[in-house]
Order: C-alpha cells, then structure tokens, then sequence
C-alpha cells in the first residue's frame, strides 16, 4: 500500500499537499479546517510587521471562464494579509498546538531592512511555526514598496536578504520565486547559494485580464481604473510546470538536499504527480481551493495514491523527478528521430533480408543468385 508521507528538509509532511499563500490560509480559522480536511501543510497568507500599510481594494479578482462556466484563469490584485502581526502569533500559536503534527509555514515579507527581517524571523518562530516561506514574488502593490517581486528580481538585493534570512532563521526556509523573471534559475541560484533550504515556485503572472468592452475600462474595474495583477488557476500550470522542470534539474545539478515546492494551476492527483514527476517535494494549492473548497485534498490523495498504485511506487521519492532525465535540446530531438528513423529502416532491411522473397515483384536481375540462395533450406 503506497504512503504519501514524507519528508522535506527534515520536516514530516502527513502528505505532499499544502496550501498555498492566499485566501485559504488567511487565519487560524481557516487553516485549522484545512488542516482538519486532511491538507499536509499550510503556506499562511504572506505577513509583514506592519500590517496597517496593506490596503486592499475591491473588486480585486477577475476571471477567465471555459464553456461551462468553470474559470481556468484567474487574476487578483489583492495585497498581503491585512491581519496586524500581533495577532498573527496569536493565530499561529493556536494553530500549532491544535494541529502539532501538520506543517505550519509562515508566508513573510518585508522592506529591504535588515533588521525587519530579523524581528519577523524571531518573533514568528517564537510562535511556533515549523517553517518559512520568503515571498519574493508578488507581482503587483508591494513592488510598490519595493518588496516581493520588486526584490525577486533583484539578484544582488535578493541574495543579500536570503543571507539575513539564512542567518537568523533556526528552521528551514523555502524562498518563493516570481515567474516574472526570463530564466527562473537565477534567483534560484542566488538564493540557494545564500544558504536558503528550498525553492518554491511558482507565484503568479504579471497579467491583465481584460478589458471590459461596454466601459472600455481594463478589469478587474476599481473606481474606473485598475492594475495589472497575477494570473493563477489552471492556465498557468504549463508556465509553472516548466519553471518547475528548470529549477529541479538546477537542484539536481548543484544543490543536491535542496528542496521544491510546486505551484501554480493543481487541481488533481494527476497534476501533483506531474509536478513531483519533474522533481517536487511538496505541491501547493491556492486558487484551486478557492474554487473547489478544502475538502478538494481528499480527492486529490486517492488520485495521487492511485496513480501510485498503478505504477508500483510506494513512497513520493520512488517517483521524484523521474521525468527529468527526459528533458534534452531540440537539436537532440532531431538527431534521435533520424537515428531511430536509420535503425527502423535497417531493421525492417535486416528482416526482408532473413526472411527472403515473399512477393514475385520483389526478384531483382543483380540480386537473382543471393536471392535464390536465401531461399533454399540448405
Ligand atoms: C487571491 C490570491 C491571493 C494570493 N496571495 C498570496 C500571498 O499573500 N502570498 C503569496 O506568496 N502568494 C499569494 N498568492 C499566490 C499563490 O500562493 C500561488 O503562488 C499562485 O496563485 C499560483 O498557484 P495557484 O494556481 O494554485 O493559485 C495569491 C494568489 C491568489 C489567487
């Protein structure tokens, strides 16, 4: 019977879902019910120190639905938690000492200021969380204020907050990467090389997703205007998958221990087993569960354990990653094609041969005499 236990950067997980950053993991509440729904892990919504300079809007999602009404493509242009950080401890401690054998990961972010980064490192691990995750990924409002993808995308900055973040953290630390970037592996490596423990990718994609043709105005629609934001859902798990694939070959390459969190688009077993197939450790879900509700994990184990089932793998390492090594260039691609090409000629060559004339047409004037011979029995 396969298990989906298992462990990360030392850390048990009773299973490879966790939730990502975002609505489903806004307070105590709501993270304890997932947690209670059989999720193994929560990324809280993202907190900063001083919550009180976080002002949302609304409207502040717009949607992209298929035939049915489903939407498969979702912007927001919502902020970091609202909640002050006071009552964040508060919300964390109640969580651990609900649930001690989930994994609670606090989501942070902060300016570029050294000693803001300390503080929030000490004073949430004071609360107990088992983990932290470093958003240096929101696309839209905090680069304002030069944070989350403002500082992702900044290599030098990026590196020397990983540096702080490496020294005052006492437990492991994944730093969430921005997709908005041309090759991923970059603020992967800076960070990696920093002494982070894990990579977590993706966040969303900068993006507008629409413009609304009676108003003429781009939406989502606030007072008139709006801004662009971060594409989530379902569209986006092609992008993720692939920024996926490039982080996992990067850790293989040169940070072996070195962990990944997928993200970006899951909404079934199969789509966690594609992602831990190009090398992740864990998978995350936001939007999904925005649409479908917490209970969605339940579906999304007995998926997963039965694609297990049906290839014999027993634990998530037996399948970690085993589609990597089929990742090659195109020039590759064309040169095994042509090689497998050559070699089903020879062979259906080599068959014709042994086997000798089936058909009158194929007798041959200068072929006459080794044709007859390999017809004869001796
Ligand atoms: C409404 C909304 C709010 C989000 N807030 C945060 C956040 O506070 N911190 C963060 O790191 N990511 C945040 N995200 C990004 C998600 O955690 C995730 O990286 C992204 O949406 C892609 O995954 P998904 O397709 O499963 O949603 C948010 C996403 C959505 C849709």
């Amino acid at each position: 019977m396969p298990t989906l236990e298992t462990t990360v950067n030392g850390i048990k997980f009773p299973n490879p879902f966790v939730i990502g950053s975002g609505p489903p993991g806004t307070n105590a509440r709501v993270i304890c019910r997932s947690f209670s729904d059989g999720w193994g892990g929560s990324s809280a919504k993202t907190v900063s120190l001083d919550a009180s300079k976080v002002i949302n809007v609304a409207p502040r999602y717009g949607r992209l639905k298929d035939a049915n009404g489903e939407p498969y493509g979702w912007e927001n242009i919502e902020l970091i938690s609202t909640m002050s950080f006071d009552q964040w401890l508060d919300e964390f401690k109640e969580v651990k000492d609900k649930y001690p054998d989930h994994v609670l990961i606090a989501s942070i972010m902060e300016e570029y200021n050294k000693d803001a980064w300390y503080e929030i490192i000490e004073r949430c691990e004071g609360a107990g969380v088992d983990m932290f995750e470093c958003n240096f990924s929101c696309p839209h409002g905090l680069p304002e204020r030069k944070m989350g993808a403002a500082m992702g995308q900044d290599y030098d900055i990026l590196a020397e907050v990983c540096g702080w973040v490496a020294d005052a953290a006492t437990i492991p630390v994944w730093a969430k990467m921005t997709p908005n970037v041309t090759h991923i592996e970059d603020p992967s490596r800076a960070a990696l090389n920093a002494g982070i423990h894990g990579i977590s990718a993706i966040n969303t994609i900068r993006s507008v997703i629409g413009v609304d043709l009676e108003t003429l105005r781009p939406m989502p629609t606030v007072e008139g205007y709006s801004t662009p934001g971060g594409y989530s859902c379902k569209a986006v798990k092609p992008i993720a998958l692939r920024m996926t694939m490039e982080i996992a070959v990067l850790i293989r390459d040169h940070y072996p221990g070195a962990t990944l969190s997928g993200i970006g688009g899951i909404e079934t077993g199969e789509d966690a087993a594609e992602f831990i197939l190009l090398g992740a450790d864990t998978v995350q879900v936001c939007t999904g569960v925005m649409k479908h509700g917490y209970k969605l994990v339940q579906t999304m184990s007995e998926q997963l354990l039965a694609f297990m089932e049906k290839h014999g793998f027993e634990t998530i390492d037996d399948f970690k990653g085993k589609a990597l090594p089929y990742f090659t260039s195109h020039s590759d691609l064309v040169a095994r094609q042509a090689k497998a090409k050559a070699d089903a000629a020879a062979a259906k060559e080599a068959a014709k041969a042994k086997k000798g004339i089936t058909q009158d047409e194929a007798w041959d004037g200068d072929e006459f005499v080794k044709q007859s011979d390999e017809l004869a029995g001796n």
